[in-house]
């Protein structure tokens, strides 16, 4: 179905890239994965362009013979968005890594997608703005990545998704036609909207060469505390119970008692004490710029949680027991895959039904005989569910587990939920997509793709 790539395509792009272009042997292995479980595909060639002008002439190029192009950032994906699954094209955005403006008069930045979110955060920090999306692999995922999964992180309770962020981009389009999908502004009812169409679209519509984001006054204090549950559902449900009390905190994190004991291991800090009685623990945060105003924030957090059983809350004293609380936090994922080959469902319900989630996937674990060890954003009713194969058969994990995983998707939508909160579609989810939308919702969703990519070339086999 695509043309295989040749000796003439290689010098090609070998004549417009130079030493940027690489097909030996060890580059192509070492990009055929990203963070998503142990899957690999090797592409033919990955090419690091410089420019948007170098972007376009390679996809002009792809489109003209009919080559497949898989988009990548860092790699960090958890569901294969970025896996060469018809080898082909990598394009890398790893060399196209400027922040290019920070326009502190309007509050805004305007960066290449190969910045890794992190830097991109401290650089406008450093200027007293707060570009808050913050997903747990902050420190190595790229900000192209985020747009293209729309990605969240535990500040998305307060301050939403990347999406939210996003004013307007240079884009690529598969025939190598470069275009801005909107303008640098925080309003704009002007015609469709373009710009937030390829945010989320897993680099199937278009490649992304600069990125404008709106960005805030940063926030100058932080309190967290860390709250024990001997009962997981009642951490669950103190989590409503939070916002209907007028908060919203700056994060609202819920770690089963293994999430939290296996990121120990994982870090070698022991530093908090992890009982075994603990079923699982809230991390709440509040930000903002007035101490009192937080202080009084933590005791209403405070009254809500003496409906619950907890154990002896942990307020964090200094700046070092914040990171170790929040580094904790951020290892469940690394902490997990390092223990057991696993599968990651990354679901979303309204917040109040939280609780029901919790125990619908603990009760189709027991109807199918599977571990699991849930973590995640419990302010947005994210819950990431980690099924761990430990000694389950090849069988079962190939044969039986996606029945299950069905049935809890299933579930999932039945609570009024979906099928991702923040990790894509990308191609491990791509089987249960149908749950998740109608036949004409999906016909909507291939016609768009057609009009953006008619011949398919543009990260083919994601999402459908
Ligand atoms: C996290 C990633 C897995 O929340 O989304 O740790
Ligand atoms: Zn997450």
């Amino acid at each position: 179905m695509y043309h295989s790539i040749n000796p003439t395509d290689l010098d090609f792009f070998e004549s417009l890239l130079g030493d940027r272009c690489k097909y030996d042997r060890d580059t192509c292995v070492a990009y055929n994965h990203d963070h998503t479980e142990d899957l690999q595909f090797t592409p033919s060639v990955v090419l690091f362009p410089k420019s948007t002008q170098e972007v376009s002439d390679i996809l002009a190029y792809c489109h003209q013979c009919n080559i497949p192009v898989t988009p990548a950032g860092a790699r960090t994906g958890l569901s294969g968005g970025c896996l060469p699954i018809y080898g082909g094209v990598m394009l890398s955005s790893e060399k196209l890594n400027r922040i290019l403006e920070i326009d502190e008069k309007n509050a805004q930045v305007i960066t290449e997608p190969g910045v890794i979110t992190e830097v991109l955060q401290d650089a406008v920090k450093a200027k007293g703005l707060f570009y808050p999306p913050d997903p747990a692999s902050k420190g190595s995922c790229f900000i192209g990545g985020n747009i293209a999964e729309n990605s969240g992180g535990p500040k998305a309770v307060k301050y939403g998704v990347t999406k939210d962020w996003v004013l307007n981009l240079e884009i690529v389009l598969a025939d190598g036609t470069i275009m801005w999908t909107g303008a640098n502004v925080v309003k704009n009812a002007t015609g469709y909207n373009l710009t937030q169409l390829v945010v989320g679209s897993e680099g199937t519509l278009a490649f992304v060469t600069k990125i404008v984001l709106r960005l805030i006054a940063h926030p100058t204090q932080t309190l967290l505390m860390l709250v024990p549950f001997y009962d997981a559902l009642h951490a669950c449900q103190a989590v409503s119970s939070i916002f209907n009390a007028g908060i919203t905190p700056s994060g609202l994190e819920f770690m089963e008692h293994n999430a939290l004991k296996w990121s120990q291991a994982f870090s070698q800090d022991y530093s908090i004490e992890v009982k075994d009685e603990h079923a699982a623990h809230l991390l709440i945060e509040v930000d903002g710029f007035d101490s009192e105003q937080l202080m009084k924030e933590c005791e209403i957090i405070l009254s809500v949680l003496e409906n619950y059983e907890t154990d002896e809350i942990l307020f964090a004293e200094s700046e070092a027991q914040k990171n170790t609380l929040w580094g904790l936090r951020r290892k469940v994922g690394e902490a997990v895959k390092a223990q057991s080959v696993y599968k990651e469902e990354d679901t979303v319900v309204p917040r109040f039904a939280l609780p029901q989630l919790l125990e619908t996937v603990k009760n189709i674990g027991g109807k199918y005989g599977f571990e699991s060890v849930c973590y995640g954003h419990a302010g947005d009713g994210n819950l990431h569910v980690n099924i761990i194969k430990g000694n389950l058969s090849d069988l079962f994990w190939n044969e039986e587990l996606p029945i299950a995983i069905r049935e809890l998707f299933t579930e999932v939508i039945k609570l009024g939920g979906t099928i991702s909160g923040e990790h894509g579609i990308g191609l491990v989810q791509k089987p249960y997509m149908d749950l998740a939308f109608s036949p004409s919702g999906m016909e909507l969703m291939r016609g768009i793709k057609h009009v953006f990519d008619p011949k398919g070339i543009l990260n083919p086999g994601k999402i459908f």
